[in-house]
């Protein structure tokens, strides 16, 4: 089978071939019909990202075909029982594991789930793992409430998008921001208020006066700009986060923090139950993920630039 593979660290994964997948016990042998991108795949190429493994399938997000029934694949493996915490043997698909950029999967069943009828397999392969990100970030670590004011940072990105949309779902007002006043306009668009450009750093003054403050704000950069959310952070708000692409948080001020009684929550992927209740709340809703571009299974590497170059709204997502 063809399948894009990690084989040297500082490029772009390379077409191989490989040998069909063993398929044994309680695995399913699943034939891909589309996968997706996240910036988990471009860290890897860099060495920024734990158990690296060379030779291994790339790719988390997939969908695919078993006898006849089409699956969405949960990309978290091994949670185990605690819902509050993963487990240590916790790993996400593609790299160690062989991933989703093939032809084929081998993957234990319980990790297949039915995809929503109102969703098309390029549709359902931009879900997995910004949507479970978002949802626990959001709806499990910040119980975020119908009518409540959200602010979500660096919308451009895949997990970003996907939290907005559910809190749009809720009934929320969300406010935005970007480094791009193009990407704010597209959140507008799809149902936002408002949005600021992340690199002025007068906008928690433009949001604190258009809104007054936000109940929560869901994050995935980090680094110095973190100290502006907690300016727009309403009297118990909740600052839910999963990723640190702009990096450390540095110069943060107590007092903003306990006086205003702000719970600040990490947050990474989750569990096989919000997992599923990810996938049922995105059918109740009828939730469509924002899709960038669709690109054919021999563009992959042309999908990792476009990603590197930050410039995707949604979604980066390949038929194969
Ligand atoms: N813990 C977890 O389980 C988990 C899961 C998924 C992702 N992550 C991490 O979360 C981050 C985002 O992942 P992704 O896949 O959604 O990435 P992505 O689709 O590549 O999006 C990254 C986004 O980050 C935004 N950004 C860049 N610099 C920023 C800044 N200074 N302030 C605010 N936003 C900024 C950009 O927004 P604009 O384009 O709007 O400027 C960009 O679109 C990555 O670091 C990833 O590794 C963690």
């Amino acid at each position: 089978m063809k399948a894009y593979t990690l084989t040297h660290l500082h490029q772009l994964p390379e077409l191989t071939d490989l040998e069909m997948p063993t398929v044994k016990d309680d695995l399913a042998l699943i034939q891909l019909t589309a996968s997706a991108l996240n910036h988990r795949d471009i860290w890897i190429t860099k060495g920024l990202y734990p158990n690296i493994m060379l030779g291994a399938v790339m790719g988390a997000d997939g969908c695919g075909m078993l006898n006849g029934q089409e699956y969405i694949i949960n990309p978290g493996l091994a949670w185990g029982r605690n819902e509050s915490f993963q487990s240590p043997e916790f790993r996400v698909l593609g790299v160690p594991d062989d991933g989703t950029f093939a032809d084929f999967i081998s993957i234990d069943r319980t990790y297949l789930y039915p995809k929503p009828d109102h969703l098309t397999s390029v549709q359902a392969a931009a879900l997995p793992l910004a949507g479970v990100t978002a949802f626990r970030a959001i709806i499990k670590r910040a119980q975020l409430k119908t009518g409540e004011k959200v602010l979500i940072s660096g919308i451009g990105g895949g997990v970003a998008l996907m939290a907005m949309q559910y809190a749009i779902a809720l009934g929320c007002e969300v406010f935005v921001t970007s480094g791009s006043d193009l990407k704010i306009a597209e959140a507008i668009s799809l149902g936002a208020k408002a949005g600021y450009i992340y690199h002025d750093p007068d906008w928690p003054k433009k949001l604190l006066s258009d809104a007054g403050g936000v109940d929560v704000i869901i994050d995935g950069a980090c680094g110095a700009g973190f100290n502006q959310l907690v300016k727009v952070c309403l009297p118990g708000a909740r600052i839910s986060f999963y990723g640190g692409t702009a990096g450390k948080i540095e110069g943060l001020n107590p007092q903003l923090i306990f006086w205003r009684q702000i719970s600040i929550l990490g947050s990474t992927m989750g569990s096989d139950a919000d997992f599923k209740d990810m996938i049922d709340f995105v059918d109740k809703y009828r939730i469509v993920p924002v899709i960038d571009s669709i690109l054919p299974f021999e563009a992959i590497p042309d999908g990792f630039k476009k990603l590197m170059s930050g410039e995707q709204f949604g979604k980066i997502v390949f038929q194969h």
